[in-house]
């Protein structure tokens, strides 16, 4: 019998809700209501932001941590504590959040966008090594949904050339490379605490580091240039006021107590839906890298292949997927064709107009941009439900090829 999708009016696969996210309790409550009763709910003098900072630094394996308030923020610090501005370059995937590349731009230098690796959505360390010049000095690796970049290679060219790594891991709290977490694999890390981040205070951010000067720098520029051991009345750089508050630290606290827990049902999910998926031909579930020890799972990213499904373009299988009950998402657009880089001053190499010329109209990063056209993504608080919810997925898959294919 013929197939009916529920995009052409048959009936759904689910119509089941998906988990609720945030997830929270008693917890969460407590914690609130102790800092609303404390009066103390500025960050300075506070308890939760430095146990905070001591907690998430363990829970990524680095020894530092300095909270701000959120990701974007965390990258801007980070970028400016390490001392990177006008005229220098920073290599950067295209395929990521704006902030990845427009913190560079903040901070007067300039973005250079090297493509990714088709089977991991992440940086390719041979597309770096081509765009070294002599301006560039950073490489800000992301580890996009939660799955870590490839560290090896970029720490190894970041050796060989002199050139600081900052980890983007605003996506991948408590992901492993090679058995340690990410975030101080590098010179420092950067992470987000945004609402639908896998540690959710609604927003916040964090940077991580191993090596004490860095984390004295970084320190400083989020505390409008103070220094640790200085007076309050005392700048000695040019920061800002990047603090977070009593209310997020609070809050992210509890959620990170809830991290372990939800990242192992991540992961058994996500290993059932691979498996799942594996049988279906057009479809590209995430393979695996034995040096991954932990992915995130933020997100879980497919790619689609329209000649396997009858012609059908991806953002018709995005329509039927959502049709069926399982909303999923395109991603992703190519990072440098959002307008903001095309704009003059940025054309002309970051708003300091020192730097190499730069017209990012005539980027391209081909691998990037056809994963834009053919990635989808499942989102991580759908990989909270149970094995029932994986065959949901996978089922609605199979039946939606099964209709365009018969
Ligand atoms: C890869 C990446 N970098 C940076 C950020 C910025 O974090 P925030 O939203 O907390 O500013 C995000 C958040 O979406 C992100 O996904």
């Amino acid at each position: 019998m013929a197939v009916k999708l529920a995009v052409d009016g048959g009936t759904p696969v689910r119509t089941k809700p998906w988990p609720a996210w945030p997830i929270w309790g008693a917890e969460e409550e407590e914690a609130v209501l102790d800092v609303l009763r404390s009066g103390q709910w500025w960050g300075i003098g506070g308890r939760y932001v430095p146990k905070f900072e001591e907690a998430f630094a363990a829970s990524q394996d680095a020894k530092h941590a300095v909270c701000v308030t959120n990701g974007t923020a965390a990258l801007e610090v980070a970028l400016r504590g390490l001392g990177i501005g006008c005229g220098d370059e920073v290599i950067v995937p295209p395929y990521t959040f704006i902030a990845t590349a427009s913190s560079v731009l903040a901070v007067s230098a300039t973005p250079v966008f090297v493509d990714i690796e088709p089977h991991s959505f992440n940086i390719d360390p041979a597309a770096i090594e081509a765009a070294i010049t002599p301006r560039t000095r950073a490489i800000i690796p992301v580890h996009i949904g939660g799955r870590p970049a490839d560290m090896d290679g970029v720490l190894d060219i970041a050796r060989r050339h002199g050139l600081i790594v900052i980890e983007d891991a605003a996506q991948a709290h408590a992901a492993e490379w090679r058995g340690r977490k990410v975030g101080a694999l590098g010179d420092c890390g950067t992470f987000s605490f945004q609402a639908s981040k896998n540690v959710n205070a609604g927003e916040g951010g964090a940077i991580v580091c191993d090596d004490e000067t860095v984390y004295d720098k970084v320190w400083s520029v989020h505390n409008v240039g103070r220094t640790r051991s200085g007076k309050w009345y005392e700048h000695h750089v040019l920061g800002g006021n990047f603090r977070m508050t009593e209310w997020q630290a609070a809050i992210a606290m509890a959620q990170l107590g809830r991290l372990p827990q939800q990242t192992e049902v991540r992961t058994r999910n996500a290993e059932r839906l691979t498996g799942l998926l594996s049988g279906i031909t057009g479809i590209m579930a995430p393979p695996p890298d034995p040096r991954i020890t932990r992915h995130a799972y933020h997100l879980y990213t497919l790619r689609y292949d329209a000649d396997a499904f009858g012609g059908h373009s991806r953002d018709e299988f995005l329509a039927a997927m959502g049709a069926e009950g399982i909303p999923v998402s395109s991603g992703y657009v190519p990072l440098y064709k959002e307008v903001v880089f095309a704009r003059r001053s940025a054309g002309e190499g970051a708003w300091c107009r020192s730097g190499a010329k730069m017209d990012y109209t005539k980027v391209q990063c081909p691998v990037c941009e056809q994963l834009c056209a053919d990635g989808v993504w499942i989102f991580q608080t759908q990989l909270l439900g149970d094995g029932a919810d994986m065959d949901d997925i996978a089922e609605a898959v199979g039946r939606i090829q099964s209709a365009w294919t018969q």
